[in-house]
């Protein structure tokens, strides 16, 4: 009788060991991290955009290829447009910056996924795609 509540007595200490160690990991603070590093949110004053240059933008970017790879509201291949919107000021270095990306294309600053390049595009034209986007900041 004895001996059974001694064995009874180990394999208790021996879960409740295992369950510690394996709280220590905290599985649910790893995920809240990732999805914070995905937007890494650049600080900084954002200018307001005319909205006949969104629009524009808009028809633009419906008669390229960036649905094939992009969604306004959620990850697909490449970021979700309102992603890029909430990661970048609004400012002229920005769009300058993120226009000769979409036309030189690229990788690595939101994943492993390329984004094909567009050679074809004029980089105004890219400018105002690129504007239509960072106008989805909320
Ligand atoms: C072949 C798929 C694909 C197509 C087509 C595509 N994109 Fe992308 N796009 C991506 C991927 C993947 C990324 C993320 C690249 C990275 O991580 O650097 C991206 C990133 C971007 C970014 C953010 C770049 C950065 O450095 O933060 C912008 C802006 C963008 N795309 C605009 C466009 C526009 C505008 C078009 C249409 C002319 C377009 N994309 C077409 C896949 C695509």
């Amino acid at each position: 009788m004895f001996r059974k509540q001694n064995i009874l007595f180990i394999i208790f200490i021996l879960f409740t060991s295992c369950f510690l160690l394996c709280c220590k990991n905290k599985p649910e603070q790893k995920i809240v991290r990732k999805s914070i590093d995905y937007i890494r949110a650049i600080p900084g004053v954002s200018d307001s955009i005319p909205a006949e240059i969104a629009e524009k933008g808009k028809v633009l970017i419906a008669y390229s290829d960036c649905y094939t790879c992009h969604k306004i509201n959620e990850r697909s291949v490449g970021p979700a447009f309102k992603d890029i919107a909430k990661r970048y000021p609004v400012n002229r270095a920005y769009i300058e910056m993120l226009a000769q990306k979409v036309i030189m294309g690229g990788s690595r600053s939101w994943g492993y996924p390329i984004m094909t390049p567009h050679p074809k595009l004029k980089l105004e034209e890219a400018k105002i795609m690129v504007s239509y986007i960072l106008s989805m900041k909320e």
